[in-house]
């Protein structure tokens, strides 16, 4: 069976009363229309066309521009668009991919909208699987039944259907006496007894190409002034033409997103779904209410998760970890058994195994924190490579540092990266011992074994096996302290005898 789809989005989305385009809002690290299309993606389709109107440049660069942050990060979309537009008239073509963007000039209607993705569609002979770009928790699963179902009936037009516990502003199906359905009238157009009928529409038709030549027949629904895909049904029955209605998927798949309070909603359910997919596969939740993870996040067996954690973008973490609360990790790799204490911001970088982070840590982008390496509090680190067994435990800024194993990091310790117009590389070989409130003004090396004592400030490259010092030698008084105690007394005497005389 030869399947295209075509994804309506180009709609204003006045109920979202937002300045971004509806299909654009995320849910789960994600725009609507973002986990739509991966939907589509993963049934292999022909060919997906996007139609998409007064926001067309937003929305197309929305998924032309999600690139993977690390080389070894696998992308939001495998497979879809990457690199230039081809601009023919009316027609964008993305290279080397079945992904066409069209353009609807003025929001006209679904039914309006699915017209304007014809013309990609010149030459194709399969059924045209039609999705609303604002439903974007429809899973796969229920468009593949959906599929079989269209193609067993032999329908020329199929239409998802689904029972709503409230149907308020879905279409309703209206279903003559031998069950089959007649049409799909629209809230605003129904009757006081239709509206109580809780089939509704979801959005999603199956139409062979004999069904999209009745989109032609489709008139103008006056009382909104645009033409409804849905009258593509009441245009197939007036001229016997096989149509079919499937009530199959829950509620909560269908669920159009048109105002914030849906959206909302939406995103609870998402949030549930996906926090209920990886316990079902050995992770465990404190507490799921406040946990936020993106649709493309992976998480190993084992992995203890507290309140309030947010796992980002492309993160991917290991078997056996443990993330405390009110952490964030974005397009990380967190290696099996690692440790992410309370409070801690970890973004684009790479935590391997049983490594320690935090708590209060903050671990910048193009980061590698090694093999059961600690970074404890208050400790700053950026584009640096840590290696494993090193410990930075207190109150350090690493940038631009390249650092061995087994290296002791000590309270305090800053590298002077940045010289107000190039950064430099400080590079701290295997086992150093540095000491505590010591800097390093890279660029600099610190060769294996050598010692830092604590307070240097190291401007030259250290030998392998030495001790730097760099600070003042220390001189004591005998008996300072006590002669100015006295000196402090007598003035004070002094004082009170003028006083009184
Ligand atoms: C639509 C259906 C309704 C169904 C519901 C399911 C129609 C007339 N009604 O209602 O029966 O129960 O979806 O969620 O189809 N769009 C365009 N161009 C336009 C107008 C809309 O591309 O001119 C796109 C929108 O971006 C959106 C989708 O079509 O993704 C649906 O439009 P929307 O206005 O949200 O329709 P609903 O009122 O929700
Ligand atoms: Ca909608």
């Amino acid at each position: 069976m030869k399947i295209a789809g075509v994804i309506l989005a180009a709609g204003l989305g006045k109920r979202m009363n937002s300045s971004l385009p509806k299909v654009l809002h995320e849910l789960s690290g994600a725009t609507m229309l973002h986990h739509v299309l991966k939907t589509l993606h993963n049934l292999r389709l022909q060919q997906i066309v996007v139609v998409t109107g007064k926001h067309f440049k937003e929305t197309k660069d929305s998924i032309i521009q999600t690139n993977p942050p690390t080389p070894s990060l696998t992308p939001l979309i495998p497979p879809l668009p990457r690199g230039e537009l081809k601009g023919l008239k009316g027609l964008l073509r993305t290279q080397n991919s079945g992904l066409i963007f069209m353009r609807q000039k003025e929001a006209k209607g679904t039914g309006d909208a699915l017209s304007r993705a014809l013309p990609s569609l010149r030459g194709f002979r399969g059924t045209v699987l039609v999705v609303n770009g604002d439903t974007p928790l429809i899973t796969r699963e229920t468009l593949r039944k959906f599929l079989d179902l269209h193609e067993k009936k032999r329908d020329v037009v199929s239409v998802l259907s689904f029972i709503s516990r409230e149907p308020g502003s879905y279409g309703r199906i209206i279903r003559n006496g031998s069950g089959d359905i007649v049409s799909i009238i629209e809230d605003r157009d129904a009757t006081p007894y239709q509206k109580r009928i809780r089939e509704v529409n979801s959005g999603v038709y199956a139409i062979k190409p004999a069904g999209l030549r009745l989109l032609k027949g489709i008139e103008l629904n006056k009382s909104k002034g645009e033409y409804y895909l849905t009258d593509i049904i009441a245009v197939a029955s007036g001229r016997g033409i096989k149509a079919g209605a499937y009530c199959i998927g829950s509620e909560d798949e269908f669920i159009g997103i048109n105002t914030p309070e849906e959206l909302r909603k939406a995103r609870e359910l998402m949030r549930d779904r996906i926090t209920k997919e990886w316990m079902n596969k050995g992770v465990i939740f404190m507490d799921t209410s406040s946990i936020f993870i993106s649709s493309d996040v992976t998480i190993g067996k084992g992995t203890v998760i507290y309140p309030n954690v947010h796992l980002e973008g492309n993160t991917k973490v290991g078997r056996g970890c443990t993330i405390y609360p009110n952490v964030r990790i974005r397009n990380c790799v967190i290696g099996n058994g690692a440790v992410i204490k309370d409070s801690t911001l970890i973004e684009d970088s790479f935590v391997k195994e049983r490594a320690l982070v935090g708590p209060f840590a903050h671990i910048r982008p193009g980061s590698e924190i090694g093999a059961g390496a600690k970074i404890g509090n208050f400790v700053e680190i950026k584009k640096s490579v840590i290696g494993s067994g090193t410990k930075a435990s207190h109150l350090s800024y690493l940038g631009d540092a390249k650092i061995g194993k087994n290296v002791n990091i000590g309270a305090g310790m800053i590298t002077c990266n940045y010289d107000g117009y190039k950064k430099h590389l400080a590079v701290i070989e295997d086992n150093v011992f540095v000491g505590s409130d010591s800097q390093l003004i890279a660029p600099v090396k610190i060769g294996k074994g050598a010692y830092i004592g604590a307070g240097s400030t190291i401007t030259e490259d250290v030998p392998p096996g030495s001790l730097a010092l760099s600070r003042v030698q220390q001189r004591n008084i005998k008996g300072w302290a006590l002669k100015r105690q006295l000196r402090v007394k007598s003035d004070k005497l002094k004082v009170e005898r003028k006083r009184k005389s």
